[in-house]
C-alpha cells in the first residue's frame, strides 16, 4: 500500500496464545491491535446484562443496533468499552466465558462486529487475531498465520494464568478448550479454519518470544516497512 504498511491476521483455537503473541508483534511494529474476540466478548457481556439468551435471535438482531463496542489501546493492554461502560474485566469472566461461543453463532451480530473489524483496518497497520481474519475479515491481508497448540498445553498455559483466581481445575479447562474448539469449527457461519493462504504455525514448544521473532520476519519478507 501508499504508507507501507501491511495488515497482520492471526487465527487460531482458544489458548494457543494469539492475544499476547498479536500485542507484542504489534508493539514491535507500531501497528494497531485489534482482540477480536474481545469484540465477540464484548457482545456476550451486553446481551446477558440485557438478560438476553443466545437462543433469543429476534432479540438480539434488535438490540445489537443498540451495541456500541469501543477497543482503547492503553499502557497496560487493551481497554473495552460497551456504550461507554468499562466492561475490560467483566469479559473474562466464567459467565462470558461459557457462552460467548454460542452467541458468536449468530449471523447478524458476526455481520455487524466484522464490518466494524474490516473499517479498523482499512488504512492497514493492524494485528487482527481471532478465528475467522484469515477466511473472512480480511481476506487481502499480506499475512496470516494460523496458530495451534495442542489441547493440553493450550490448558495449562490458560491454568497457569488463572491459578490465582483458583476455582477450575486442569481437567476442566482442557474440557472447556476442546468444548469450544469443537463449537468455533463446528458452526455454520465462518468457522474456525486456516486459510488456504495461511502459514500454519505450532506453538506447542515455541517460546512466546520465538514466536514473535518468526511472525516478525514474515512481515519482513512481505516487505513491510516499519
Ligand atoms: O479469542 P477469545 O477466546 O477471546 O474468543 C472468544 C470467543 O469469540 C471464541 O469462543 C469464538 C469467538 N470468536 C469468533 O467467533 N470470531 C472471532 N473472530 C473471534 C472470536
Amino acid at each position: 500500500s501508499s504508507s507501507g504498511k501491511i495488515n497482520i491476521a492471526i487465527d487460531g483455537p482458544a489458548g494457543a496464545g494469539k492475544s499476547t503473541i498479536a500485542r507484542m508483534v504489534a508493539g514491535r511494529l507500531s501497528y494497531i491491535y485489534v482482540d477480536t474476540g474481545a469484540m465477540y466478548r464484548a457482545a456476550t457481556w451486553y446481551f446477558q446484562s440485557l438478560g438476553i439468551e443466545p437462543e433469543e435471535e429476534e432479540l438480539v438482531l434488535q438490540t445489537v443496533k443498540d451495541l456500541v463496542i469501543e477497543l482503547i489501546p492503553g499502557e497496560l493492554g487493551q481497554q473495552v468499552l460497551v456504550n461507554g461502560q468499562d466492561v475490560t474485566e467483566q469479559i473474562r469472566s466464567l459467565a462470558v466465558n461459557a457462552k460467548v461461543s454460542r452467541y458468536a453463532q449468530i449471523e447478524g451480530l458476526r455481520g455487524r462486529l466484522v464490518s466494524l473489524q474490516r473499517q479498523m483496518a482499512l488504512r492497514k497497520g493492524v494485528v487482527m487475531d481471532g478465528r475467522d481474519i484469515g477466511t473472512t475479515v480480511l481476506p487481502d491481508a499480506e499475512v496470516k498465520v494460523f496458530m495451534t497448540a495442542t489441547v493440553e498445553e493450550r490448558a495449562s498455559r490458560r491454568y497457569k494464568e488463572m491459578k490465582e483466581q483458583g476455582e477450575i481445575s486442569l481437567k476442566q479447562l482442557e474440557a472447556d478448550i476442546a468444548e469450544r474448539d469443537r463449537l468455533d469449527q463446528e458452526r455454520e457461519i465462518s468457522p474456525l479454519r486456516q486459510a488456504e493462504d495461511a502459514t500454519l504455525l505450532d506453538t506447542t514448544f515455541m517460546s512466546i518470544e520465538e514466536v514473535v521473532e518468526t511472525i516478525v520476519s514474515y512481515c519482513k519478507i512481505h516487505g513491510m516497512e516499519s
